[in-house]
């Protein structure tokens, strides 16, 4: 068997700077614009679940976890995930995403939301939840949006508007 590629780890405060340029690169300065973007405005990630994938020496990915509620109950919001296109393809976006939820469940985390790519995402957990179950507070692609339940059932409960945690 050969040796993992990069290591997974926590965020610390020392990472910030490498993520804001991994952000840049990945999504843009659009990013700031995006409906995903609102939910989480203003409030901190979850460091105990926001990981970096390091490849030596070098940040190559990193994916954050957010509280966030839908209706009344509390959820995570995953993202931003990016992977640096040097270190595309080797497995850590999966691993970042598959370690961040396990870190979520084993803190008693029920579900987790996202917008990204349900061909990506399906495989590690999320499925599409419909615009009747749950809206988001701006322009989304319907499609896009996905839930994983992290503990049995807990997907009966996203229902209603997914809010961001100060309002
Ligand atoms: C998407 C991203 C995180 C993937 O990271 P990665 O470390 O290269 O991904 P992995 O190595 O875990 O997985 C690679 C596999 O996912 C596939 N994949 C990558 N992006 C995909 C997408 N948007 N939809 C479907 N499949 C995708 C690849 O084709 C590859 O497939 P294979 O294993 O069959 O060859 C990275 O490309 C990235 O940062 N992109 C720009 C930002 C972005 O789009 N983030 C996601 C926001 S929802």
């Amino acid at each position: 068997m050969h040796a993992p590629l990069y290591l997974i780890r926590p965020e610390v405060a020392s990472d910030d700077a490498e993520i804001e340029a991994l952000h840049d690169l990945a999504f843009g300065p659009g990013r700031f614009a995006r409906t995903a973007h609102r939910l989480r405005e203003g409030v901190p990630h979850d460091p105990d679940l926001s990981l970096v994938a390091l490849f030596g020496h070098r940040l190559g990915g990193s994916v954050r976890l957010t509280p966030i509620r839908i209706g009344d109950e509390p959820a995570l919001l995953l993202g931003p995930l990016a992977v640096h296109p040097d270190f595309g393809n080797r497995g850590a976006g999966r691993a970042l995403v598959r370690a961040s939820l396990d870190e979520a469940r084993r803190r008693g985390h029920r579900m987790v939301l996202l917008v990204g790519d349900e061909p990506y995402y399906g495989p590690l957990g999320f499925r599409h939840v419909p615009p009747a179950r749950v809206q988001l507070p701006g322009p989304v692609d319907p499609k896009r949006v996905l839930i994983a339940e992290l503990v049995p059932g807990a997907y009966e409960a996203a229902q209603g508007l997914a809010k961001n945690w100060r309002w």
